[in-house]
């Protein structure tokens, strides 16, 4: 029989610590319901103790997920761990996942500890720990970076206190797959204990080979969990992305001879969703979800393709969540073919009233796009007047006026707190100008520090635009997504979007102590 990969997702975690991908609170929630359907194993929501915002979000999530594990991520100290221990309060299933550095550099430089006090410190943190949770994972921070005969004795002390999962980080991206593998198998073997732990790796990507060193702990060293992210997302260059690692070990079980209980239809769906969440864009040619990452362009892969489709494709298309069937509706189409789609796209919306509101965008749309594609439907429900209860600031209409030789011009009318707005400005370009109309009355006094344009589905100039605006204000960085057809529309969207979650009241501060 084979063994089974626990797949331990981070996204809303270490992933949302990459500089302008933080979330709100029902992004978190809706990311976590996507991860919950893809049958991820463990969820970890947060850093409860960090903030009152993140404590609210690791409590929301553990009372609203049923099937996977949610875990909080606390530093190894009694506050934090409380902080955790409350926050899951109310899961089905939960984990206390505590850390401490134990590399040379992290201990004398960062936290000014002898190796001693170290690993006194993490001790009792699993045994106070383990008192509030069953389940403890337990990391050695820049533990690839850490002597290995101490790191042993730390890990040995740890697993004698109850931890059941054991995560050695490559912390700052430094490893080589062989020598990363060969460590945690050398590190497994001076453990006398090491057989009552899960082992763990978590690989972050400065050198491009977070997977690969991933998939080297899986082989070489024995771990049965890899943590990473969707789309690679997290500080720096990254986490180990989830997608690679999942589709690696299903399509070569041949050679990792191992189970992984994802539901891979739901990859595709999880990609997009944090990507339009958080504004960070996929790149075309990024294995398994990148929009090349099944499209042949030379005529010999074609037609080697439409002869026998394994000529040149390792995995299909439709098994990550890319439909085969792109186009799905249309101008008349009805609610029920609509709610059905939604379905099969595994969107679950709260309430009749939600499907309602998606559906008469969805008319909307129709009217202006003859084909309907699964990205525009993706697009449409994350757009924050169908999901969201009340926003602060909303689109009513945009006119704008350009021309050669002339210099822009746009009103725009929108609501602020259900009040109407009407705001005018010229500008360098239609985009800018509309943008200045909204801040003429708004003066958030926000820096923008990103816009980008996306067409949303590839080929025709028909495709909506899906802008991402990133606003910086008073330390706080925050993406507003928006998507039109008209890019203007789409624009003025993003920006109301970005100036809503700078106004929300979630604070928060960095997620790593
Ligand atoms: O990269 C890292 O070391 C971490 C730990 C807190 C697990 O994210
Ligand atoms: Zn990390």
């Amino acid at each position: 029989m084979s063994d089974k990969l626990i797949i331990f997702d981070t996204t809303l975690r270490d992933g949302e610590q990459s500089p302008g991908a933080s979330m709100t609170k029902d992004e978190k929630l809706r990311i976590a319901r996507q991860l919950e359907r893809m049958k991820v194993d463990v969820i970890e929501a947060g850093f409860a103790a960090s903030s009152n915002g993140d404590f609210d979000c690791v409590q929301a999530i553990a009372n609203a997920i049923k099937e996977s594990t949610v875990c909080s991520l606390a530093r190894a100290n009694d506050r934090d761990i409380s902080r955790a221990a409350a926050a899951l309060a109310g899961a089905q299933r939960s984990r206390i996942h505590t850390f401490i550095a134990t590399s040379p550099l992290h201990m004398e430089k960062k936290l000014r500890m002898t190796p001693e006090e170290v690993l006194e410190q993490a001790r009792q943190s699993v045994r106070f720990a383990r008192n509030l949770c069953a389940d403890i994972e337990f990391s050695a921070e820049d533990g690839y970076r850490s002597e290995l005969d101490f790191l042993a004795r730390v890990v040995e002390a740890v697993i004698n206190e109850g931890a059941t999962t054991i995560n050695i980080p490559d912390t700052v991206g430094y490893a080589i797959p062989e020598l990363y593998g060969n460590f945690i198998k050398t590190l497994r073997e001076k453990v006398p204990n090491s057989d009552k732990a899960i082992w763990s790796v978590h690989c972050h990507n400065d050198l491009g080979m977070a997977v690969a060193n991933s998939l080297s702990g899986v082989k070489l060293g024995g771990a049965r969990q890899v943590e990473c992210t969707i789309n690679g997302l997290g500080e720096r260059a990254g986490n180990c992305s989830l997608e690679e690692i999942v589709m690696a070990v299903r399509t070569r079980r041949d050679y990792f001879d191992l189970d992984v209980g994802i539901d891979t239809t739901q990859i595709v769906p999880a990609s997009r969703m944090v990507s339009q969440t958080t504004g960070f864009v996929v790149q075309p040619n990024k294995a398994v979800v990148g929009a090349n990452a099944f499209a042949h362009a030379s005529g010999i892969h074609q037609d080697g393709v439409l002869k026998a489709r394994d000529t040149y494709e390792i995995m299909r298309a439709e098994d990550v969540g890319w439909s085969a069937n792109k186009i799905v509706l249309g101008k008349l189409s009805g609610r029920n073919a609509f709610k059905q789609r939604l379905q099969d796209l595994g969107i679950e919306m709260e309430s009749e009233t939600e499907i309602n509101t998606a559906f008469a965008k969805f008319k909307e749309l129709a009217d202006r796009k003859a084909e309907i594609f699964d990205e525009d439907i993706l697009a449409l429900v994350s757009d924050e007047s169908v999901t969201a209860e009340k926003e602060q600031y909303g689109l009513v209409s945009l006119a704008q006026h350009s021309e050669t030789g002339e210099r822009p011009h746009a009103s725009v009318v929108f609501t602020v707190d259900g009040r109407e707005m009407h705001g005018q400005s010229d500008g360098n370009g239609p985009v800018d100008a509309s943008l200045k109309a909204i801040e003429s009355h708004v003066k958030s006094g926000a820096e923008l520090v990103l816009y980008s344009v996306n067409a949303i589905t590839s080929g025709s100039t028909e495709s909506q635009g899906e802008v991402t605006v990133r606003l910086q204000h008073g330390g706080r960085v925050v993406n507003g997504v928006g998507a039109d057809p008209d890019i203007v529309v789409a624009s003025a969207k993003a920006y109301l979007s970005a100036l809503n979650k700078l106004h929300s009241k979630a604070d928060r501060v960095a997620a790593q102590g």
